[in-house]
């Protein structure tokens, strides 16, 4: 049996987090939600780091510390879940690493691939959706502030370009929603796309 795994991305405070909790209600027993960093026990230890703005992190060390957190999720619990024909529905992955770490942070989106490719034993979700919203929008919403959000708008602006950048050249992956509507017609259009992905991949339709 062959699951689907399915990924959330987007800016800080684009409605992720609200878009996987009403996707997984949608879904039913057959999904099972995840976030990133944490889902382990390791990981939830390396997201405490991660957020804590007290702790001076350098770039490379803190794109290695998403990839340790990441490899412990797909193996534990990512990959199990697959196997067992669930549907995965992840609050950022992968992809967020690329942006964050790999655009805004100037580490280069390749070296970024490279190191969580190895991390990941090379999983690609089947459908990623990119909630797009102007950083300015997002600003807006109310939410804690992390250590990312605290640097501003350029690191949010560059975020938001490298996502587009991969999106245009995967489209088959990715799927763009505006993020700036209500949550229900959000949920609506994000539903769509996964059970079209359902019945390409799952359902075993030629690509
Ligand atoms: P997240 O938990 O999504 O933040 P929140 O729930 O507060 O919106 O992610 C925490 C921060 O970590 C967020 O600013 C994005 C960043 N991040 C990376 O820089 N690289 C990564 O690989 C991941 C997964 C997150």
């Amino acid at each position: 049996m062959r699951g689907l795994f399915v990924t959330i991305e987007g800016i800080d405070r684009s409605g992720k987090t609200t878009q996987a909790r009403m996707l997984c209600e949608a879904l039913g027993d057959e999904a099972l939600a995840v976030r990133e960093p944490g889902g382990t026990a390791v990981g939830e230890r390396v997201r405490e780091l991660l957020k804590d703005p007290a702790v001076e992190i350098g770039p490379r060390a803190e794109a290695l510390l998403f990839a340790a957190a990441r490899a412990e999720l797909v193996a534990r619990v990512i990959r199990p879940a697959l196997e067992a024909g669930r549907v995965v529905v992840s609050d950022r992955f992968l992809d967020s690493s690329l942006a964050y770490q790999g655009g805004a942070r100037g580490l280069g989106v390749e070296e970024v691939a490279r190191i969580n490719e190895w991390a990941t034993g090379g999983l690609v979700p089947d459908l990623t959706i990119l909630l797009a919203i102007d950083p300015r929008a997002a600003a807006e919403r109310a939410g804690e502030r992390d250590r990312f959000e605290d640097e501003g708008s350029a690191l949010q602006e560059a975020v938001l370009a490298t996502y587009e950048r991969l999106a245009a050249a995967a489209p088959e992956r990715w799927r763009h929603v505006d993020a700036a509507r209500a949550p229900e017609a959000v949920h609506s259009e994000v539903l769509a796309a996964v059970e079209e992905a359902r019945s390409r991949v799952v359902g075993g339709a030629p690509a």
